[in-house]
């Protein structure tokens, strides 16, 4: 059977890990009618939303999408609202540090099939949200387009002190245009960075094509209403989307933090802005993936097309959204600026 929306009456503590707890709590709002939570409905679509890649973006553009994420903080004033930035980056700790429990056992969205559909429908509604806050029915996120060489470090409108999209909580040495290690699992390599490019495309071609040749080794493997939750991820979710977190969160000696805050762990990821492009990229791939053709092609097992996820839409109404909704993003009322794709030629 599939996965069946959280029962948010019981959301509990979330975990870092084994033996520590988030020291708040990450649960949403319940709803009043929360055992008669309606099925989303696409609203019209005027437009589709295009989501330009971050280090491409115009001034103009910036502007705007700092404007809604300040009013998204803003919003923090009332804890509860879940809109609020705050709650929004708590709907990711709830989902994969243990809140919810389902069929007896923990849910957690990651490291499975749910990966790549949890996040998309995540960002569709944050990107809804933003886009309300500034009266923009066609905001669209930016991507961090970080398999180009062009995209290969934190996009300049994050790295801006002052900026409602900079957070201090992260590594202060891959800051100033650092050319990331798509690779990253805490080692420094000292190289070029012309060589860390070509490594970056490398590990694409790797992780998109000779690893993905058919949709489970891709999306991650299947997890089903009562097996037991993390069977497995698929290579996108693995690497680059693991390195990428690890290498933008604060080095263990940094900080005042201990577990690679913010985005170099699940609980505290959706606080840094950067997290909604880095997601935004990895969803992309998604798309990507299924342009290269062949048997590259979304999954068919009814369990994955039936789990369901748990959200709040820009008008504060709870939806319950199911995993075969999201499987067109046009449908959903958003596409990606096409961008070159240099790594479909770096077979090794
Ligand atoms: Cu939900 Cu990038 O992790």
């Amino acid at each position: 059977a599939p996965i069946p929306p959280p029962d948010l009456k019981s959301c509990s503590k979330a975990h870092i890990n084994d033996k520590e707890e988030v020291s708040y709590s990450c649960c949403p709002p319940i709803p009043s009618d929360m055992d008669s939570v309606p099925y989303y409905k696409f609203p019209s679509m005027p437009k589709l939303r295009i989501r330009p890649a971050a280090h491409a973006a115009d001034e103009e553009y910036i502007a705007k999408y700092q404007l809604a994420t300040s009013r998204m903080r803003e919003l923090d004033k009332d804890p509860f609202d879940p809109l609020g930035f705050k709650q929004q980056a708590n709907i990711h700790c709830a989902y994969c540090n243990g809140a919810y429990k389902i069929g007896g056992k923990e849910l957690q969205v990651h490291f499975s099939w749910l990966f790549f559909p949890f996040h998309r429908w995540y960002l569709y509604f944050y990107e809804r949200i933003l886009g309300s806050l500034i009266n923009d029915p066609t905001f669209g996120l930016p991507y961090w387009n970080w398999d180009h060489p062009k995209g290969m470090r934190i996009p300049p409108m994050f790295d801006r002190e002052g900026s409602s999209l900079y957070d201090a909580r992260r590594n202060q040495s891959h800051r100033n245009g650092t050319i990331i290690d798509l690779g990253f699992f805490g080692t420094e390599v000292q190289t070029t960075q012309l060589q860390q490019m070509t490594n970056n495309l490398t590990i694409m071609y790797r992780q998109m094509i000779t690893n993905a040749p058919c949709p489970l080794l891709f999306f991650g493997q299947p997890y089903p209403l009562g097996t037991d939750p993390s069977p497995g991820m698929g290579t996108i979710e693995n690497i680059p989307h693991t390195p990428a977190h690890i290498w933008v969160g604060s080095r263990p000696d940094e900080n005042n933090v201990k577990h690679g805050e913010d985005m170099g762990n699940f609980y505290s990821a959706g606080l840094d802005p950067l997290f909604y492009s880095h997601h935004a990229n990895v969803d992309r791939m998604w798309s990507e993936w299924k342009a290269l053709g062949g048997k590259r092609r979304d999954l068919t097992h009814k369990d994955w097309l039936n789990s369901e996820f748990f959200f709040y839409d820009e008008n504060r109404n709870p939806f319950r959204v199911k995993v075969r909704d999201c499987l067109d993003s046009k449908k959903m009322g958003f596409d990606y600026a096409p961008m070159p794709t240099p790594w479909r030629n770096f077979k090794p």
